[in-house]
């Protein structure tokens, strides 16, 4: 295995264009295990690297982005989810504002056995959307972009967020664990499947969602 140099590597990336490139899937460095954080990169050039992370998932936009998908393979992921959906989404969805964060190391287990399934979307697989059934609420565990210990229940919205970034740094995408009949063009999305729940989607393109228990809606 070639030795990177990460440092050189960061850097390197740090002088080229903003927003940084997004890697698209296809690219191996999407698919390998990432390193963990462990004092690889100096907290100057660390804290530059989430800056230039920021600020390409905001011009993406995003609501979350990973070290791989700008070609970096370390465990460091950005969130942040103004929200900025109806009441009814909002709701449905417990698409709740996600104030901006630095995840490093982070790893997730469920916190309830309750599942659910919506539509979702990353910036490595532009143009498309397929529904995913996820953990309705996880423990978060890793470490903030200061060294803070993050152990903390994450629900709604923010509980796919947080599942969604730190599958990348595993190496695995959402098209791995979703509902493949699902798998519609951001087009199909908007003008037919934009509904807050996917059901009616589940029905028309032949996918199963989970069961709902009683009291669970
Ligand atoms: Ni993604």
């Amino acid at each position: 295995m070639v030795k990177i140099d990460l440092p050189d590597l960061v850097e390197e990336l740090l002088a080229g264009p903003r927003p940084l490139p997004i890697v698209a899937a296809g690219d191996p460095v999407l698919r390998r295990r990432t390193l963990p954080v462990e004092g690889q990169l100096g907290s100057e050039q660390l804290n530059r690297l989430i800056t230039a992370m920021r600020e390409t998932m905001h011009a993406a936009p995003g609501v979350g982005l990973a070290a791989p998908q700008v070609g970096i393979p370390l465990q460091i992921a950005v969130v942040e989810d103004p929200a900025d959906v109806s009441p009814e989404v909002r709701e449905v969805r417990g698409r709740v504002p996600l104030p901006f964060r630095v995840l490093i190391n982070p790893t997730y287990e469920p916190a309830s056995d309750q599942r659910i399934a919506f539509f979702e979307g990353c910036l490595s697989v532009p143009g498309w959307q397929a529904v995913v059934v996820r953990h309705a609420r996880v423990r978060l565990r890793g470490l903030d972009e200061k060294g803070q210990v993050l152990d903390e229940e994450v629900a709604g919205w923010p509980a796919r967020i947080v599942q969604h970034e730190t599958d990348h740094l595993g190496g695995t995408l959402y098209i791995d664990r979703a509902e493949t009949r699902s798998f519609s063009s951001a087009a199909a999305v908007a003008e037919r499947w934009n509904q807050p729940a996917p059901d009616a989607a589940a029905q028309a393109l032949d996918f199963r969602l989970p069961s709902r228990l009683p009291g669970q809606d």
